[in-house]
C-alpha cells in the first residue's frame, strides 16, 4: 500500500504539534522533515533541535530529508534527535556509501535522494545499501513548486533498478491528489506531500483522498 507522508515544510510552524496531530489523526503513515542549510539549497530550515520536540509529540516515524552540504557531519544529531529515515542528496555525498552505512550502523532507514537532473545510475554501486530512494519531481529548497512530469519515467527507471529489493521509492516535491495514482503505477511506495495537504483546507480530507486515489491502483 502506498505510504503518505506529508511533508513539515509546508505546516503552519507556529502550531506545529497541532499541524502534526491533524496529519497523524487523518491516517499519515510518516512524517515528513525538510533540512535545509542555505548552501545546498537557498534555504534555511531546522536542525536537530525540532526532530527532538516533535518526536516528543508523534507516534509517526521521522522521515529526515537532509538537503544540507556534508550530511555525513549531521547523521548522529538527526538520529540521536529520533530520526527514523535519513536520506542524504547524492550530489552532496561523495563518500555515500560510507555515509549510507553510517546511518544503518545507527539503526536508521538509509536513503539517498536524487535531484531532477541527477541519473539514477549514481545509485548503481550502493543499491544493497539501500532503504529508500527519494525521487526529487522539483528542485530542492521550497514547498508549493511544480511537478516535473519526467520524474515519473525516473521512478520507473529507480523501480527496475532496484528489481526485488525491498526499497522504498520515494517522491517528493509538486505531488497533487491528481498524481498518486500515476506515481504508484510507475512504482512510486512513498509520496511525499507538503503544500497540498498542509494548504489544503482540510488536511485530513487531503490525506483520505491521496489514500483513495492510491487504492484505485490496487
Ligand atoms: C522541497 C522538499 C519537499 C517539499 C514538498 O525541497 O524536499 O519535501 O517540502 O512540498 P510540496 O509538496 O509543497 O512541493
Ligand atoms: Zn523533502
Amino acid at each position: 500500500m502506498l505510504k503518505i507522508a506529508p511533508s513539515i515544510l509546508s505546516a503552519d510552524f507556529a502550531a506545529l504539534a497541532d499541524d502534526i496531530a491533524r496529519v497523524e489523526a487523518a491516517g499519515a503513515d510518516q512524517l515528513h522533515v525538510d533540512v535545509m542549510d542555505g548552501r545546498f539549497v537557498p534555504n534555511i530550515t531546522i536542525g536537530p533541535v525540532v526532530v527532538e520536540a516533535i518526536r516528543k509529540r508523534t507516534r509517526l516515524p521521522l522521515d529526515v530529508h537532509l538537503m544540507i552540504v556534508e550530511p555525513e557531519r549531521y547523521i548522529q544529531a538527526f538520529i540521536g534527535a529520533g530520526a527514523d529515515a535519513v536520506t542524504v542528496h547524492v550530489e552532496a555525498s561523495p563518500h555515500l556509501q560510507r555515509t549510507l552505512a553510517q546511518i544503518g550502523a545507527l539503526n536508521a532507514r538509509a536513503g539517498a535522494a536524487l535531484n531532477p537532473s541527477t541519473h539514477p545510475s549514481t545509485l548503481e554501486c550502493v543499491l544493497d545499501d539501500l532503504d529508500l530512494v527519494l525521487v526529487m519531481s522539483v528542485n530542492p529548497g521550497f514547498g508549493g513548486q511544480k511537478f516535473i512530469p519526467s520524474t515519473l519515467a525516473k521512478v520507473r527507471q529507480v523501480r527496475t533498478m532496484l528489481g526485488e529489493r525491498p526499497v522504498d521509492v520515494s517522491v517528493d516535491g509538486g505531488i497533487t491528489v491528481g498524481l498518486v495514482q500515476a506515481l504508484a503505477a510507475h512504482g512510486a511506495t512513498t509520496v511525499v506531500a507538503g503544500s497540498a495537504i498542509f494548504g489544503a483546507p482540510d488536511p485530513a480530507a487531503a490525506i483520505k483522498e491521496m489514500r483513495s486515489a492510491a487504492e484505485l491502483r490496487g
